[in-house]
């Protein structure tokens, strides 16, 4: 796990805090894609702030494209998953799921702000999150500890529908190989569908087959 930041009183910070100290510095980060362009609130205290952080783009830019139903965004930050998979999906419903609160609220500004009505920001523990989704998506706060990181993802990877599917991003020196092979020790099966600049993109199912045949479908 990563030492805590030291804010300016002395007080320490991770943008995984439930309620950061660090004072705000609002700021703002454009999500340019090919076909979806975003104009996003951003703050101290949160993920990223400054740019899209690089393994977010690949799987923005990667994962193959969301079905409708219940999506899950876990660890949303200021949202840019959320939002992005919001307006690609709009029949579907985001939940964009933090323990931050800071971040949760920078979520549901932006969605409004883009006018993204399908987007609904949680806690992990709240009741209103469905218990079976069609997909998740995730740049997954690998910096909670590997205890803390395989409890979160065998609890919400244990809610993907039959059928469903979650794509993992983590950077190679922060673990991504070795999460991979816990996976798959696990019992899920994983498909590693992209890498680039140090990332890799993980695809899990609870089916064998399925992480085959999306896996193929995204190569082609
Ligand atoms: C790597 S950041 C990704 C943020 C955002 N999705 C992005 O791409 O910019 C991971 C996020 O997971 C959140 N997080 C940490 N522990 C969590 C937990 N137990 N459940 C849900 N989210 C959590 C952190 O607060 C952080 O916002």
């Amino acid at each position: 796990m990563s030492a805590p930041k030291e804010g300016r009183h002395g007080v320490s910070s991770h943008y995984f805090d439930a309620q950061p100290a660090a004072a705000h510095r609002p700021g703002l980060v454009r999500v340019v894609l090919p076909d979806v362009y975003l104009e996003l609130e951003t703050d101290s205290g949160v993920f990223s702030p400054g740019r899209l952080d690089p393994g977010t783009r690949l799987l923005l830019e990667e994962a193959p494209p969301p079905a409708d139903g219940d999506l899950l965004d876990l660890g949303c930050g200021y949202g840019p998953v959320a939002c992005v998979l919001a307006s690609r999906a709009p029949q579907a419903t985001v939940w964009a799921v933090d323990v931050n609160e800071r971040a949760r609220d920078l979520t549901a500004r932006n969605a409004r702000h883009a006018g993204l009505a399908n987007v609904r920001t949680a806690t992990p523990d709240d009741p209103a999150v469905p218990g079976a989704l069609a997909a998740i998506w995730s740049n997954p706060p690998i910096r909670v500890g590997k205890a803390a990181l395989h409890g979160m993802l065998r609890t919400w990877l244990g809610r993907l529908r039959p059928g469903g599917h979650a794509c993992l991003v983590v950077g190679r020196n922060l673990g991504a190989d070795s999460l991979h092979s816990w996976l798959e020790e696990d019992g899920w099966p994983v498909a590693r569908i992209a890498a680039r600049a140090g990332y890799r993109l993980l695809l899990v199912t609870n089916d064998p087959e399925r992480t085959r045949q999306v896996s193929h479908d995204t190569s082609r």
